[in-house]
């Protein structure tokens, strides 16, 4: 039987640090603040923007929900956009994706000042994680980051492991792929065109799975050992409206060493990342 790495006793751990530190944030005069654009309703973003702001809230932060109409303007949604970017009393600010269709050309990434950018994916943020980063200097995607939490909380050390990284969003599948080579992993990145996936993930000592389809990865991708390590991104729902990852747990458990949970696995390490981001990111803007 695998183990089954939940997020929640290493998110206790990392939420009492936060809460520390934004308490001396404080006493020096400044509130950590975060600022969340949702545009419309889609069920799923008014789920995480809640949970996100619940988080910061409990560990002493601020932070607004700044709800844009579904068929806000462009020029509306550009403008909120740049007040909160150019207000110095707002550390932390993102767009939460995806947004609607007339607005989905817009890089909002690179419209977020660098040191502001608690996902990470400003094209400076990016380019140090190219370059080799593993968080030093650069804010680091909140999903990726979570997930290397999660396994060093496990004692996993990804020097020399072989990794298939399945599904090449530029949100997980990419930057993750990026930071476990920064952490001298060799990494395999596999897409809906990969060609015989399944020699590749069984080849493999740890497979993420960051596909968006639910309970796509069962036991035929896996070899007999019973060994490898699965991380599971995917936030899906069965046919019975059960949520569900992009791995079939019940079908693996037996078949794998380690194995995080869907629910109360990667979805909530996403979350302590940002607030983990919010924290470094006051402080770049306190050191300014
Ligand atoms: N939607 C799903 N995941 C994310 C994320 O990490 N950041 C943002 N901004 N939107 C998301």
């Amino acid at each position: 039987m695998a183990t089954v790495l939940k997020a929640a006793p290493i998110s206790q751990q990392i939420v009492e640090d936060l809460t520390k530190q934004c308490s001396l944030l404080k006493n020096n005069g400044c509130i950590p603040c975060l600022k969340v654009i949702l545009v419309g309703a889609h069920p799923p973003s008014v789920i995480y923007t809640r949970n996100k702001k619940k988080f910061m809230e409990d560990i002493g932060a601020e932070c607004e929900i700044i709800a844009l109409e579904e068929d806000v303007s462009e020029d509306t949604f550009l403008s909120t956009l740049q007040t909160y970017a150019k207000d110095s009393s707002v550390n932390g600010l993102f767009v939460q994706l995806p947004l609607p269709k007339h607005l989905s050309h817009i890089d909002v990434g690179q419209m977020v000042p660098p040191e502001k950018d608690v996902d990470g994916f400003h094209a400076q943020n990016l380019y140090k994680l190219m370059a080799g980063d593993k968080g030093e200097r650069a804010l680091l995607p909140c999903t990726p980051k979570g997930v290397i939490t999660m396994l060093k909380y496990a004692g996993v050390n990804l020097e020399g492991k072989s990794v298939a990284v399945i599904g090449r969003s530029l949100i997980v599948g990419k930057p993750l792929s990026l930071l476990m080579i920064n952490y001298n992993a060799t990494v395999t990145m596999c897409h809906s065109r990969t060609s015989d996936l399944k020699k590749i993930t069984k080849s493999a000592d740890i497979i993420v799975a960051a596909i968006g389809k639910a309970k796509f990865i069962n036991s035929e991708y896996l070899r007999e050992s019973g060994d490898q390590i699965l991380i599971d991104v995917g936030i899906n729902h069965d046919e019975f409206g059960n949520l569900c990852g992009d791995i079939d747990q019940s079908d693996v458990e037996d078949k794998c060493a380690l194995i995080t949970p869907v629910p109360g696995g990667v979805g909530k390490m996403t979350i302590v990342s940002l607030g983990q981001n919010l924290i470094a990111a006051t402080k770049i803007q306190m050191e300014k």
